[in-house]
């Protein structure tokens, strides 16, 4: 089928909520890649999910993405504020930039926590773990409730660890990648999440579908 924007944005308008909702979004191999051979997951879904990435951004008040996916694929400001997620501080510097927000635990390195304040608006919440909650409420006091987070699956490990994902936007790529690439969300702890399928719509042999946390 085609798809233009139109189209796009109607199958993946957010819902209206009057709290943050948290969307992530993330491409994966047919068995279940989370990055191709070389360690990066943009090239998996070919040119239509590049299209669908960036629609999926325009769409979103900010982009929250871990600090090991953002020095992996490079990220630098976008039309949307991108708010990186680091215990370490080691920020990529283009991201050092006003607009553009840190996220990180109350008990990080001092010294990188003032300098990164001079410039960026940093969010920092939590000892030794981020207070997801918390941040979440901070984020909606600034008018950011439409949240997009881009990953990585370490991010989004801990996010579906706390129950925060409220909706999952999963290419799945035609590719086999064996190999040893994480699935997009791993961590300590095995939960189980039920979710409810939005839609799945294929275009160009990629299928593009959006899930949805059941909460009762
Ligand atoms: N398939 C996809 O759609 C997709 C999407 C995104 C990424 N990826 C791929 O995933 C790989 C990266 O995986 P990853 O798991 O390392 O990515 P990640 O979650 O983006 O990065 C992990 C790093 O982010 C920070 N971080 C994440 N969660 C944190 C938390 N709760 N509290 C504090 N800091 C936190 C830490 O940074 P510090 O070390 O700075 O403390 C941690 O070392 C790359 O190959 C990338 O291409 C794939």
């Amino acid at each position: 089928m085609s798809f233009d924007d139109d189209e796009i944005r109607r199958l993946y308008a957010y819902p209206s909520s009057d709290r943050p909702w948290v969307r992530s979004n993330f491409v994966a191999t047919l068995d279940g890649a989370a990055h191709d051979a070389g360690g990066h997951s943009g090239p998996l879904g070919g040119d239509a999910d590049t299209h669908v990435f960036h629609v999926l951004r325009s769409l979103a008040d900010v982009v929250v993405v871990g600090a090991g996916t953002a020095r992996a694929e490079g990220y630098g400001p976008s039309s949307v504020p991108i708010a990186v997620v680091s215990r370490s501080l080691d920020v990529p510097e283009p991201l050092v930039v006003p607009g553009q927000i840190v996220i990180t635990t109350a008990d990080a390195p001092a010294d990188a926590l003032a300098r990164l304040r001079e410039t960026v608006d940093v969010i920092a919440l939590g000892e030794g773990e981020i207070d997801w909650p918390a941040v979440l409420d901070q984020l909606g006091s600034r008018g950011l409730r439409r949240i997009l987070c881009e990953g990585g699956p370490t991010l989004h490990g801990d996010l579906v660890g706390l129950d925060l994902v409220d909706e999952v936007c999963l290419t799945i790529a035609p590719v086999l990648a064996a190999g040893d690439a994480p699935r997009i969300a791993h961590g300590p702890h095995a939960v189980d999440r039920a979710m409810t399928l939005g839609h799945a719509v294929e275009l160009d042999g990629v299928l593009f579908t959006r899930w949805v946390r059941e909460r009762t």
